[in-house]
Order: C-alpha cells, then structure tokens, then sequence
C-alpha cells in the first residue's frame, strides 16, 4: 500500500463508537472518502446526528473550513463489514477493547480487505502482536492508538507488532500528519504504549495520595488543572525541566535529580483501587457534580477542548 499524503484514499472504519465516530471525522474533514461499519443498527442509525453535531462544534471554533454538511457528505454508513473494507487503502478498526473480539475482527478485515491495505488498531491497552499475530496479512497490521476524541485531541500513537513492515511505519506517520493529527511512533510494543503508562503512574500516585488522606480529590485535581496541566498544554516534561533551571535540562537535573530519586525511593506500593477509597471519591466526585450533570460537562470540557486547540494553532 501506498498511503501518500496528498492523495484522496478510502477509508474504512470498523466500530464507529465515540472513538470510530471521532475518526470518521478526522479522516472526512481531511477531504478522505470514509466508509463506515458498526455491527450495532442502533449506533448506524444515530450516527448523522452524532456527526453533525461534532462537526458543528469544529467549525464553531475554526477547526474545520467547510461546513458540517460538506463534510459529512465524505461518510458513507455501510451495513456490512466488507462493504466498508473491500476497496479500503487504509482501515483503522475502533470496536469494543475486548481481545477475543478483536483477534476475530481482525481476521474478518484479514479475509475482507484489499491486498495492499493497511489495518490500525485503537486498541487502548493491548499489544498488536497479542491479537494480530495469525493473521495471513499480519506484517500490514498494527496499533495507532488515538486519545477520545480524536476529532479534538491530535496525538496518535503508532505501535508496530514485530511483524508490520517498517515502510508502513514511515508511511503512517507521513498519513497522520497530512490528515492533521500529532503522531508519535514507539519503536517496539509496551503495554499501555506511552500515554497510558504516563497516566497510570499519575493516577496510581493520585489514588495513594488520595487514600492516604493527604488531601481531597478536588486539590488533588486543581493540581493539575491549576498547576502542572497549564503547562502539559504546550510542552512534556523534559521540556518543562528543560525551562525549569537557568541553563537547562543538564542544570535541573544538578539541582534537583536528589529530591526526585528520594521521592522514588519512598514509593509506595501500587494503589489497590480499594473499594473503600473509590467509594470515598465517588462521594466527594458525586457531590460536586451529579451523574445527570456528566453529560454537560464532557460538552463543556470538549468546548473548552476545542478553544484550546484553535489557540494551539494560532501559536504556530
Ligand atoms: N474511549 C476512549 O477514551 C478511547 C481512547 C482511545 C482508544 N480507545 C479504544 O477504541 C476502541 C473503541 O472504543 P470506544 O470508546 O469507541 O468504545 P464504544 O463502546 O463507544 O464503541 C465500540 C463500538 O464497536 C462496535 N462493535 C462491537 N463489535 C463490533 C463488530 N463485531 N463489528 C463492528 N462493530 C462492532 C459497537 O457497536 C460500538 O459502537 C477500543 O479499542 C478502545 O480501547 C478508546
């Protein structure tokens, strides 16, 4: 396969769940020809609206020049999965993050797609090699794992198994920046990839402190979002340390690679996620906001989301 940026390719999505739904979008608005399949008739019927009211939002905020409707009109919603994959260049499957499920979705891509088609994988958690190694096109599959949603948040992570040709590697990186995403590629499996692993180890250190009685949930999280996520906005956290000391990273290490390995030192074991403890921040998490309330604000969070980005892109 030949997945070169400035051509129109099809594409194909199989599970079109918050996840595939948000790649339908990322792959329409960037003027590609989508083809979508979800086993469930429910999740077919309400796609449009989900759609448009996505794209409506991007182009409230400048993320997309066409209109909703121009955009959409690139999705086609396909009733079954060959329909969707047999004249795909690229398929990036998104169904439920079970394994069993994913080893026989990848087979069926394998029997449905194309010979030189290339398969992505949102798996959150798994290894590729973990359900992709029998397949009879293996060295064409892999992991581009995206972060929900995908129309709004543009890291990628790019994970071959051991088997994906390593021009399909180049050429997804080259793919996900002409369709406006951020890749990051691994250069071999780990469980959780990156992002996950950086998460886990915030929120295993969040939950102990947590559980320990050091501070409430709350200032535990304006931490972050007061704190130290103003900055994760813009840069990582070798970028960070790297302005944190008058002459760089080699500086801040001098200065303050003692406290760190102190602090490591006295790692706590692995939180237990304790019954008792979540129960203790779902009541302080539930009386700061009710579960009806989630729903408006993961619209405001996706809102605030998109006024970030628009001002990410006016920076460049
Ligand atoms: N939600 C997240 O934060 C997030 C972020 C990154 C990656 N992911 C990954 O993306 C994938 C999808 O997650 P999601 O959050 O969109 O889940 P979801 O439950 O919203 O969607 C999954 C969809 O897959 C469909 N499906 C199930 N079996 C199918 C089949 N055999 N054929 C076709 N469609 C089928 C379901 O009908 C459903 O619409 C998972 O692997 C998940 O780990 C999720």
């Amino acid at each position: 396969m030949n997945i070169m940026p400035e051509n129109s390719k099809n594409i194909a999505i199989v599970g079109a769940g918050l996840v595939g739904a948000g790649w339908a979008m990322v792959f329409a608005r960037a003027g590609q020809q989508v083809k979508v399949y979800d086993a469930s008739e429910t999740i077919r019927r309400g796609l449009p609206e989900h759609l448009g009211t996505s794209l409506e939002a991007l182009h409230r905020h400048g993320l997309v020049t066409e209109t909703p409707a121009a955009i959409t009109a690139r999705i086609q919603i396909v009733e079954t999965l060959p329909q969707a994959v047999a004249d795909a260049d690229y398929i990036q499957e998104s169904v439920f993050e079970q394994l069993e499920l994913k080893k026989a979705i990848s087979a069926e891509i394998d029997q449905a797609m194309a010979p030189q088609a290339v398969v992505g994988s949102s798996t959150s958690g798994f290894s590729g090699s973990s359900f992709m190694a029998d397949l009879t096109r293996r060295t064409q599959f892999l992991v581009v794992h995206p972060v929900n949603p995908p129309q709004v948040i543009p890291v990628v992570e790019i994970v071959p198994t051991p088997w994906t040709k390593p021009q399909i590697v180049d050429e997804m990186r080259s793919f996900m920046q002409a369709v406006g995403q951020v890749p990051v590629v691994l250069n071999k499996e780990i469980d959780g990839f990156i992002l996950n692993r950086l998460q886990g180890a915030l929120l295993d250190e969040a939950w102990k402190l947590f559980e320990e009685g050091y501070a409430s949930a709350a200032d535990i999280d304006a931490t972050v979002s007061e704190g130290l996520g103003l900055r994760w906005a813009f840069m990582g956290p070798f970028e960070t340390i790297d302005l944190n000391a008058p002459l760089g990273i080699e500086d801040y290490a001098q200065r303050f690679s003692g406290m760190y390995q102190r602090l490591a030192s006295l790692r706590h074991e692995t939180a237990a996620w304790s019954k008792e403890t979540i129960d203790r921040a779902t009541a302080e998490c539930r009386s700061a906001l009710p579960v009806a309330a989630l729903t408006a604000r993961r619209q405001w969070r996706d809102e605030r989301l998109m006024a970030l980005i628009a001002h990410k892109k006016q920076q460049v």
